[in-house]
């Protein structure tokens, strides 16, 4: 059976959101990797609509900056400054054809736990019920402040009451509204048109569609949903932190069902972009961010975050910071070092503990195992650089390049003033200064001889 694809989704995005106390619009605040809204339009499009609408108003620019950012196919409808859900839904059909048939989702933008699927279900009851409208519903410990689902005798929903409007019978109604519906195109229309604003916020209430449909004859159900998460709106920074615990949960446990190790969900932070292989095993204290990716039997962790890197199959990365980066295959980074943008590290490569990286393509089998800056640099296969070794790549006007050949060896505690080029198989002194390129089968000594002097401590420190 295929499922029954929407006409549109309508996300009502254009409230203000001031308890969020922000200069950012509250739709664009993130969790887990994704603003509210992108997860909003992430469920959205999982029902595969053949129109997507957003409705702005408040910081209109900056969402609609947004949206378009994420799918220019996505339709931005300004909402006026009437009031409401009911106005917002209304101004969301005026850029939609006006003899547009079939079912109209409508969603909210600050409900970032909504999946797809429950999108799906929703639409699949309003269509398998032939329903002119179906609200999702759930149970509610604490409704309070949520609009009532009000239902006859027989069970069959008749009205939607906002808390605010409630008589005190129905503020014991404990089945609320989420908010999100499923309409059938003519009769959201034809019924909006006839909302008013005679309520307790004067405002124009989406929800007031409800019992209209019903009086004009329409079937009004009620799909309700047992994961109450799933419709909980972002007010305030604490419901942020909240939901965005609760989605990196769920996203843990995707993993984990999907072969992975977490030692440690509740400090594992995972956004929604990231993908993982098999056998994965994920140590305390990690976070792995934006477009990562990490390969099968990879370790990664303690206390490591990645940021939009690519890490290979069986790689270990331990108490480290990464960012645009690229791990080999094998490789081996930390503990406590820093791989910046443009770091390539080839398959089997080491980088130990306090090395910090910046645009260094690093060869197979290479090794920079303590200490170490290396910024702007080309190191070939197999070669070991010593301890303590820095590339000079800045003289204060330019940044140069080092190339370090195939099996070279530089010994610890060299600064190598860039530009330069150490040839395969040359060696560089411990110690140096290098200022110039070595060839083959040179070794370069750029520091000053040792000399030892016998008889000066009898001669100048007598006694000690
Ligand atoms: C609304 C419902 C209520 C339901 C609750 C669930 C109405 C009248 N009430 O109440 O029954 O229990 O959601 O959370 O619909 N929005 C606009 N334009 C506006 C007003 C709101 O786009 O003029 C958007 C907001 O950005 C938000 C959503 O609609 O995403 C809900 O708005 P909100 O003010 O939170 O609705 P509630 O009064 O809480
Ligand atoms: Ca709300």
């Amino acid at each position: 059976m295929t499922s029954p694809r929407p006409a549109a989704v309508i996300i009502l995005a254009a409230g203000e959101g001031t308890r969020m106390r922000s200069a950012i619009p509250k739709v664009l605040h993130a969790i887990c990797g994704r603003t509210l809204l992108g997860h909003a339009i992430a469920a959205a499009r999982a029902t595969q609509p053949a129109h997507l609408v957003v409705v702005v108003r408040h910081q209109r620019d900056l969402v609609a900056a947004h949206v378009e950012q994420l799918d220019p196919a996505i339709r931005i409808a300004d909402q006026d400054a009437v009031k409401g859900t009911g106005r917002a839904a209304e101004c969301g059909l005026e850029v939609l054809p006006p003899d547009l048939a079939g079912t109209i989702l409508v969603t909210y933008g600050d409900v970032p736990l909504l999946t797809g699927e429950t999108l799906e279900g929703l639409l699949a009851r309003h269509t398998a019920d032939g329903s002119a409208v179906t609200v999702l519903t759930g149970e509610a410990p604490d409704p309070t402040g949520y609009g009532r689902i009000v239902r006859d005798d027989s069970g069959a929903v008749t009205a939607i009451v906002e808390h605010k409007d409630c008589t005190p019978q129905e503020l014991g109604i404990t089945e609320i509204n989420s908010g999100i519906y499923a309409f059938e195109a003519a009769v959201l229309r034809d019924c909006l048109a006839r909302v008013g604003t005679d309520n307790a916020q004067n405002e124009k209430y989406l929800t007031d569609v409800l019992a209209l449909a019903r009086a004009g004859g329409g079937l009004v159900s009620a799909y309700q949903i047992d994961d109450l998460s799933q419709t909980e709106g972002v007010n305030d920074r604490v419901q942020l932190a909240t939901l965005g615990a609760i989605l990196n949960r769920r996203q843990n446990e995707m993993w984990m069902r999907a072969g992975v190790t977490i030692v440690d969900p509740a400090t594992t932070w995972i956004d929604v972009d990231v993908t993982l292989g098999t056998d994965v095993t994920i140590e305390p204290g990690t976070q792995l961010l934006g477009a990562t990716s990490v390969g099968a039997g990879a370790i990664i962790g303690p206390e490591v975050t990645i940021r939009d890197s690519e890490i290979g199959v069986d790689a270990q990365v331990r108490r480290a910071e990464v960012v645009l980066a690229v791990v080999g295959a094998g490789a081996s980074v930390g503990p406590y070092s820093y791989l910046r943008p443009g770091t390539e590290l080839g398959p089997n490569s080491k980088i130990g503990g306090f090395v910090e990286t910046k645009n260094a393509r690093i060869g197979a089998g290479a090794r920079v195992p303590h200490l170490t800056y290396c910024g702007d640099a080309t190191i070939g296969e197999g070669a070991n650089i010593g301890a303590g070794t820095i590339f000079a790549n800045y003289d204060g006007v330019t940044k140069s390049h080092t190339t370090i050949g195939k099996y070279s060896f530089v010994g610890s505690d060299t600064v190598i003033v860039a530009p330069v080029t150490v040839a395969d198989g040359a060696y560089v002194a411990a110690g140096s200064a290098l200022v110039r390129d070595v060839a083959p089968g040179e070794i370069a000594v750029a520091r000053g001889r040792q000399r030892n002097v016998r008889g000066w401590v009898a001669r100048a420190r007598a006694g000690t």
